[in-house]
């Protein structure tokens, strides 16, 4: 379990995984990677240096996951509303993930993990999608932890592709109108068959969802990290006390608890 560099398991980290393993772990864990650009500039740095550094804590969340035999990490990569950035840090951010999947995706292969998008990727190159779609392809029989990219995702995009497929489905009496309830429409999802989150974490202290999960995390627990831990900052030990503080919180769904 010890590993060199920042992926290492200091004592610390060694007895927080200790103390979450005592307790219901979240099946499905989901976060907005946030502040790269903000961890950048601290650093007078150029912006696409920060996504840079976020892709090395993207590694070591994934390995922290693994570890923990997390079910579902669903990660916010690129959002619908992204594109309003300037072309070339979108297109750096596209030119990241390709390059990661592209170095890692044997790797992720060999630990039986299962790559899903989430999202249209019709938006993109076609060698880009070549690349994401190898990646799929490669892990889709893959039992072990589920890494769910939200790449081109907006949740009310999401909801409206549902609500035109399903019109689509009733149209060919695929379905009926009486047929649609909440277990159908989500189905409709990207997130069709992958259980609602348990715990969705969002770093550098943005108190909002930014158009992420919307219909998913009507019962999600949330988590804001302090505005000092920017996306690159994260870590197994901020990443573990975010897992104890969803382990302490009482889930009611609306119920009471007895
Ligand atoms: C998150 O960091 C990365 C993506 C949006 C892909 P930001 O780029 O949003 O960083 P800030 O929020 O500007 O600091
Ligand atoms: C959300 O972060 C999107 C991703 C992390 C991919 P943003 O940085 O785009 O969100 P806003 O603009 O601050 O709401
Ligand atoms: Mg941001």
């Amino acid at each position: 379990m010890f590993l060199n560099g920042d992926n290492k398991y200091t004592d610390e980290t060694t007895k927080l995984m200790a103390l979450v393993r005592k307790k219901p772990l979240p099946v499905h864990v989901a976060i907005i990677m946030d502040g790269n650009g903000r961890w950048a500039k601290k650093r007078g740095l150029h912006r696409v240096a920060g996504h840079r550094q976020g892709v090395e804590t993207l590694r070591d969340v994934i390995k922290t996951s693994d570890d923990l035999g997390i079910k579902h990490l669903t990660i916010f990569a690129f959002s619908t509303e992204n594109w309003k950035r300037p072309v070339s840090e979108v297109n750096a951010l596209i030119d990241l993930l390709v390059e990661y999947l592209r170095k890692e995706v044997m790797e992720l292969h060999s630990k039986n993990v299962k790559i899903v998008i989430l999202g249209c990727l019709d938006a993109f190159h076609p060698s880009v999608r070549r690349e994401i779609e190898r990646a799929v392809e490669l892990t889709k029989d893959n039992s072990g932890l589920n890494i769910n990219i939200a790449l081109n995702y907006g949740g009310r995009a999401e909801i409206i592709r549902a609500v035109k497929n399903i019109i689509q489905d009733v149209n060919d009496k695929k379905i009926s109108p009486d047929d649609i309830d909440e277990k159908l429409f989500s189905s409709y999802l990207y997130t069709a068959n992958i259980p609602d989150p348990d715990l969705l974490i969002r770093t550098s202290g943005e108190l909002r969802i930014s158009n992420f999960l919307l219909y998913q995390i009507a019962y999600t627990e949330l988590v804001f990290t302090q505005p000092d831990v920017l996306w690159p900052d994260f870590n197994k030990k901020t990443y573990l006390e975010a897992i104890v503080e969803y382990q302490n919180r009482q889930r009611r769904y609306g119920g009471i608890n007895t």
